[in-house]
């Protein structure tokens, strides 16, 4: 730090550099601060309360302020606060990889402990890479991810994020990337445009056409989330994973189902495979396992694919220091006790209909085109033209969604997402222990914000 004159009006946050926040915005204005949460609640530096309808990004499954998750997490801290899971082992980190192991879907029984999301989608990718390499097809090693998906922001994992002015900065990216449609059902090709199946089928066989045109041999995996989160959840249409397994078993290509959103009981289920009824070969997790009490991230791997690893002296030369952190560790396992003591998957499915149910409500206001999502995760798209589904221009978009819903939501108690990686959405994913009265309460402040958008176009 110099002594010399700022060359901008300070800003409470002078030396913090917020992610994927356009800082000028900031220069000599007040930063919301959070600084405590409870339940469903937060509260700013000056005590004002807000609806966290987002679960923080998506994470804090169990609510804020969890006693017993504060606790589980000193406990650990006091008995053992660190130690790698690098040719060693600690009890945490094995009771929760047997745990994962027992939950997740078919024979996905060997998890790699990773920090985050994002290194959970390199490892997966990594994996699959070594995998191809061990059982003597090399040239295996591109990778499929759909339009507008985010996976994340290391170099591997942006360069399967299919969101263009995030990669652009940073090109070239990892090469062997491709892109294929989303299942954005509300702007389906018009030839499919009436019939959801057709259009899974048809969004599925772009994969496969992905696969052809790149040469079978040379695909290693397939990177797709349960319910597309960037772009505004967008939901599988009936038949599509089917079809996708067919595809990527006939072509032997790794289905890796990044549910870093969808698992942990976002859909209602443990793992987001589980709501759809697919197999995935790798599962990609992180947020919701801790509820955000501590950071971890999880790739929970089939045995097929960890079996080329198990012999000889093959090493997946891979790991992060922090990686299966044992107070990390600690807080999953008392975090998934909270998911059976409380029935959170219960929860969400008992009240998923009625969550959907009071979003719709929103449709008949002009501006609100389309409600999409499933379980406790959903979005609502904002169009100038219910009829013709027309979208905002980027200028509008900045006028609109940066200038007046993102900040008038938080103003009116709201704390959600505004989002135009896509079309212009905002979504909603309040904590798993959310109620009707939750569910009231977002409609109630989406209303407001979308009828005064409405009369500003
Ligand atoms: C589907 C998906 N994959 C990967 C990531 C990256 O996770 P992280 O931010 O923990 O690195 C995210 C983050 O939101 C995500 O939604």
């Amino acid at each position: 730090m110099t002594a010399s004159a700022p060359a901008r009006p300070s800003s409470p946050a002078d030396h913090l550099w917020m992610h994927f926040t356009r800082m000028s915005a900031y220069a000599g204005q007040p930063v919301p601060t959070i600084e405590r949460g409870e339940g469903c609640y937060i509260w700013d530096t000056d005590g004002k309360r807000y609806l966290d309808a987002l679960s923080g990004l998506f994470v804090v499954q169990a609510g804020h302020g969890r006693e017993e998750l504060a606790q589980a997490a000193a406990a650990q801290a006091r008995k053992l606060a660190f130690f790698p899971v690098w040719s060693y082992a600690h009890p945490t980190a094995i009771e929760l990889a047997d745990r994962l192991a027992a939950a997740a879907p078919g024979d996905l029984n060997k998890v790699f402990f990773s920090t985050g999301g994002g290194e959970a989608v390199e490892t997966a990718w990594k994996v699959a890479k070594q995998y191809f390499r061990l059982t003597g097809r090399p040239g295996k090693y591109k990778v499929i991810s759909r339009a507008i998906a985010y996976h994340g922001t290391t170099q591997g994992a942006l360069s399967i994020t299919g969101v263009p002015p995030f990669k652009a900065p940073f090109e070239p990216l990892v090469p062997g990337s491709v892109r294929v449609p989303n299942t954005n059902f509300y702007r389906a090709p018009e030839f499919v445009a009436d019939d959801e199946k057709a259009f899974g089928r048809w969004a599925a066989d772009q994969v496969e056409q992905a696969i052809l045109m790149e040469g079978a041999d040379t695909v290693a995996a397939v990177f797709v989330e349960p319910v597309q989160n960037a772009g505004g959840c967008f939901p599988p249409p009936p038949g599509y994973f089917e079809r996708l397994r067919q595809i990527c078993d006939a072509h032997d290509v790794l289905l890796v189902s990044d549910e870093v959103i969808c698992a942990y009981g976002r859909l209602g289920t443990m793992f987001g495979a589980q709501k759809f009824g697919y197999q995935p070969d790798i599962i990609t997790s992180a947020k919701g396992l801790t509820s955000g009490y501590s950071p971890l991230g999880a790739a929970i791997i089939s045995e097929k694919i960890f079996e080329p690893f198990a012999t000889g002296e093959t090493t997946f030369a891979h790991g992060y220091t922090f990686g299966g952190h044992p107070v990390s560790c600690a807080v999953a396992l008392a975090n998934l006790d909270i998911f059976e003591s409380e029935d959170l998957l219960g929860n969400v499915l008992r009240r998923e209909a009625d969550f959907r149910v009071t979003l719709n409500r929103l449709l008949d206001l002009p501006i609100v085109g389309d409600v999409r999502g499933d379980g406790f995760f959903f979005g609502i798209e904002m169009v100038k033209d219910k009829a013709t589904k027309e979208t905002f221009t980027a200028a509008e978009s900045e006028r609109i969604l940066r200038g007046f819903v993102s900040p008038a939501l938080f103003e009116r108690g709201l704390y959600c997402r505004a989002d135009d990686r896509g079309d212009t959405v905002v979504q909603v994913a309040p904590p798993l222990i959310s109620d009707q009265a939750v569910f009231d309460e977002i409609e109630s402040v989406l209303r407001s914000v979308f009828t005064d958008a409405w009369a500003m176009l």
